[in-house]
């Protein structure tokens, strides 16, 4: 037989996924793998998609989206994130987060172009370019996980085309400052760059910290792309509805690789979509409370048992290190499973510089955080 695609072939199958696998095997695990809130979709939202398959909307969507819900995200952009854009020439509705970084890569970049991201990152990020043959040069993050500004300047070179931030930060929780995403924006716009966003924890912010999109800031709307979707907000990842809002020129190339591709994106999910941006997030309040609650009782209780760690401002997850115990990532994560079944994800699927740290995420109730870190304390006490 002939080869197969050597592209596609080279990525692993998802490590995260495999824990849960493995997790499912066993009744007493506490996982701290998850990458989902844990509080139920709001019942609005369910609604619209309830109702709409009553009302047969069960055809293709039009490709870009249904016009209502691209009229609503104009909206969106506008009042939360200071973009000002139009629903018919700069928004696409697509199959969650994931593809609207899929549709980034598919309508920018050419086989060669160099991709900027700093590391650690979100994984897909990663497999994303090599399915599109991009070159990624990783820049490891400072000790703090803020961006190493010099590191990015000193890897720009002509066949760099763009750099993709996520912020807040899936997995390290940081959340770019205001100084750093200048910064960014002198970068982008200096050296002739496009900057993909992506912006899907824009509301897991903690300590009155205040997110910025950069499609928002001077000369930046027509170089940035911004993903977001409704996945983390509205805790509705199986939604599988997200969308990017860009140029129009760039969401014109991404409305062709869509139609060839997808053909669109679940009909009557948008309706689900239309009723949570009707909501308001005012019900986001008080969950966002009890994530900073979680985050505080994680954060303390790992500098309790040892671990060198930093305080996230962002999103749900951190990332101490594991090298204090004379273990790398990936060692961590197989014996705290088996001696104490507590599943956690290791730090080096997040790119090259993050062997010996663990992904932890805290979207899980309170009670649960609380004896996985006593698990975690007693397998420490015994290393
Ligand atoms: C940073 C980041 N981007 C994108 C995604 C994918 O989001 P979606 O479920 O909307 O495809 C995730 C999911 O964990 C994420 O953490």
């Amino acid at each position: 037989m002939k080869d197969t695609s050597y592209r596609v072939s080279k990525a692993p199958k998802s490590a995260i996924r495999e824990l849960f696998d493995l997790a499912s095997e066993r009744s007493d695990v506490i996982s701290l793998g998850i990458g989902q809130p844990d509080f139920t979709t709001p019942e609005p939202v369910i609604q619209g998609n309830i109702d709409a398959l009553k009302k047969k909307v069960t055809m293709y969507a039009p490709t870009r989206g249904v016009p209502e819900l691209l009229e609503l995200i104009e909206e969106k952009v506008r009042r939360k994130n200071k973009i000002d854009s139009n629903w018919k020439e700069n928004a696409i509705i697509t199959n969650g987060a994931s593809q609207a970084v899929t549709l980034a890569f598919a309508s920018l970049f050419n086989p060669g172009d160099e991709l900027i991201i700093s590391s650690p990152n979100f994984v897909s990020y990663f497999y994303c370019a090599l399915f599109f043959g991009v070159k990624v040069i990783e820049v490891e993050r400072n000790k703090d996980f803020s961006l190493n500004i010099e590191g990015i300047r000193n890897a720009i070179n002509p066949k760099t085309k763009a750099m993709l931030i996520n912020t807040p930060n899936n997995p390290t929780g940081h959340a770019l400052t205001p100084k750093e995403l200048n910064e960014i924006v002198d970068i982008i716009i200096e050296n002739d760059l496009y900057l993909i966003t992506d912006e899907v924890y824009e509301n897991y912010v903690y300590d009155g910290f205040k997110h910025v999109s950069p499609a928002s800031l001077n000369g930046m709307f027509e170089r940035t792309v911004t993903v977001n979707a409704m996945s983390k907000l509205y805790s509705a990842t199986g939604f599988r509805i997200g969308y990017v809002v860009a140029s129009k020129e760039i969401i014109n190339l991404m409305e062709k690789f869509h139609q060839y591709t997808v053909a669109g994106t679940n009909h009557a999910a948008q309706y689900g979509f239309i009723e949570a941006l009707k909501m308001g997030t005012g019900f986001f309040e008080n969950i966002l409370k009890s994530f900073d609650d979680r985050r505080n009782l994680v954060y303390h209780r790992l500098k309790e048992i040892g671990f060198d760690l930093v305080k996230p401002q962002g999103s749900f997850y951190m990332m101490p290190s594991t090298e204090k115990f004379k273990l790398s990532g990936p060692q961590f994560s197989k014996r705290i499973m088996k001696e104490q079944a507590v599943a956690i994800v290791p730090g080096n699927i997040f790119g090259s510089f993050s062997d010996n740290m663990i992904r932890i995420s805290y979207a899980t109730e309170i009670e649960k955080l609380k004896e996985a870190m006593n698990r975690i304390e007693k397998f420490v006490l015994k290393l």
